[in-house]
């Protein structure tokens, strides 16, 4: 066997995390490997998760406005049809290009690229099953493990990605299900449950909770964003449990009732779609080889520079703690290589905004109403809605509004929350302020330029910590 070749940094997992440290380390003059095993670099995100999801959403929303939204607007439009193959091509273009794209950038900057499965040998080497055949074993003076997350099944329910999918199946169907059931009304649900929608299928959503949107969304957002949906044609269930599925004839059978004891029910479904949440991803890394554990939620433990318990092996992504988000696992990235090349590193874990891509999306940042009340903090609210909006008007788009929540006394900005139109772009904006510790009045009194969206965003700032002039 030949010796295995020393990195200075070697990265199992190609996905965000591990291509956007690869990508740095290399900037930072490392010698760096990344380990990735799909045959494509991008992870999740770029092969099967937020870009192939956004081409849908944005393909299958302006199908839905061509069908239903043109009259109105002085456009007469002949016979709409759809062409759910080339649909799905343009998705693959997307893709294509995204992850060809990072090809190019770790020639660029000196990464090399394995292809294959990676294990743990021993605390510096790991072993590379190669995709195209064969073993090769590469030693690093670090190891960074970004492996990802996959999707939670559902007991009883086997995932054939045809009939029982997960976001997966969801981004590839080949026809539009007549009847589709979501389990789970978080991100994935809706946005997945979206397109279908949008394209014909006739969607319910059940959730366990008595509200939509999963983790983090504010109650009163989440409210109005459900009764858009509703408008829209999604059905929902609440506060509904999934008992148990039966997925061996044709039609998917769920028994559901409500979540604290009810009567029961049966739905029937040509697809169903489990989407009830993600968890950490680490199963052939040989972890037990080196004594890495995870904890009860199947999370690699580390410290606050990335570190597990053996110092070299740091951890960075979705397979650790903290919203599994492209752009947190992004922000890791380059800190964990930070730390590695400088002693420092920098995420602010409280700024981390959060989109949902639905029409209207739904954003938001920091805190919401009910982690401020469960902590005691005295706050503010100031909210604006789109519809007094001039450009929302001139959209004919104004479902939604901006709320922001300030601290009572200081007037510090504490939590940014929007559905509306663009709502993904304008949380930007709450972000930055957000970041530099900014006042709702900092940013009422910051001109915005007329008439875009976002001067509902300023107005909501100045209804809070004073009055808006258009409400
Ligand atoms: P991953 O992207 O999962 O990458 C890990 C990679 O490691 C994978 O490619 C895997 O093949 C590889 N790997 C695993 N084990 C090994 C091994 N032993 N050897 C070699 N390689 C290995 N987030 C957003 O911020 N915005 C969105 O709009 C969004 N949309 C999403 C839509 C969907 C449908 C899904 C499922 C997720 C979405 N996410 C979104 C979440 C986002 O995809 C993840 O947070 C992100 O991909 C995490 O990056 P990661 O690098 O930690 O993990
Ligand atoms: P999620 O955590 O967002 O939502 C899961 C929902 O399922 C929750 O509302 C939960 O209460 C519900 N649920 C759990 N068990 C249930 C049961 N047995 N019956 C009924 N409901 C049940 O998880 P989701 O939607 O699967 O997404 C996973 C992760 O992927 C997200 O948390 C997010 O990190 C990431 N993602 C991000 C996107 C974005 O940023 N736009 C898009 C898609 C995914």
């Amino acid at each position: 066997a030949t010796p295995a070749e020393e990195k200075d940094l070697v990265i199992i997992g190609g996905g965000v995390a591990g291509y956007v440290a690869a990508i740095k380390a290399g900037q930072e003059g490392l010698k760096v490997a990344c380990i990735e095993k799909r045959g494509s670099l991008g992870g999740t995100c770029l092969n099967v998760g937020c870009i192939p999801s956004k081409s849908l959403l944005n393909n299958s929303h302006l199908y839905h406005q061509i069908l239903h939204d043109t009259k109105n607007r002085g456009i007469e439009v002949g016979d709409v049809k759809l062409n759910l193959e080339q649909m799905m091509k343009a998705k693959e273009t997307s893709v294509n290009g995204l992850t060809k794209g990072i090809e190019f950038l770790f020639k660029k900057n000196n990464v090399e690229y394995i292809k294959g499965t990676g294990a743990f040998a021993d605390e510096h080497t790991v072993k590379v099953n190669l995709v195209d055949g064969g073993e090769t074993s590469v030693r690093g003076k670090n190891i960074f493990i970004a492996t990802g997350s996959e999707s939670t099944p559902f007991p009883g329910l086997t995932i054939d990605e045809k009939k029982v999918i997960t976001s997966t199946g969801a981004i590839a169907l080949k026809q539009v299900p007549k009847k589709m059931v979501v389990i789970g009304g978080g991100i994935i649900g809706l946005e997945m449950g979206s397109v279908w929608s949008r394209l014909g299928a006739e969607v319910t959503v059940v959730e366990f909770l008595g509200q939509i949107g999963g983790p983090g969304m504010d109650a009163e957002i989440s409210k109005n964003i459900q009764k858009t949906l509703a408008k829209q044609g999604m059905k929902f269930m609440l506060n509904t449990k999934v008992t148990q599925g039966d997925d061996s004839g044709e039609i998917v059978k769920l028994d559901v009732e409500a979540a604290k004891g009810g009567k029961a029910q049966t739905l029937e479904a040509d697809v169903v779609l489990v989407a009830i949440g993600r968890r950490p991803y680490t199963s052939g890394l040989g972890l037990e080889t080196i004594g890495l554990e995870t904890d009860n939620k199947g999370r690699l433990v580390i410290d606050s520079e990335y570190r597990t318990k053996i110092p070299h092996i740091r951890v960075i992504g979705d397979c650790t703690f903290g919203p599994m988000l492209a752009h947190k696992a992004e922000e890791e990235g380059v800190a964990a290589v930070e730390f590695l090349t400088k002693s420092y590193g920098h995420v602010n874990y409280g700024a981390i905004p959060s989109v949902m891509y639905t029409h209207p999306e739904v954003a938001w940042v920091g805190q919401n109403e009910a982690e401020l009340k469960e902590a005691g903090v005295k706050y503010k609210v100031g909210t604006f809605p789109f519809s007094a909006n001039s450009r929302a008007k001139t959209n004919l788009d104004t479902d939604g509004m901006v709320k922001f929540l300030a601290d009572a006394e200081t007037d510090r900005i504490l939590g940014v929350h929007i559905v509306g139109p663009n709502a993904g772009e304008m949380i930007a904006e709450g972000t930055l302020a957000l970041e530099y510790g900014a006042s709702t009045e900092d940013v009422g009194r910051t001109s915005h330029a007329h008439p875009t969206l976002a001067e509902a965003f300023k107005e909501a700032a100045m209804a809070t910590y004073s009055k808006a002039i258009h409400y």
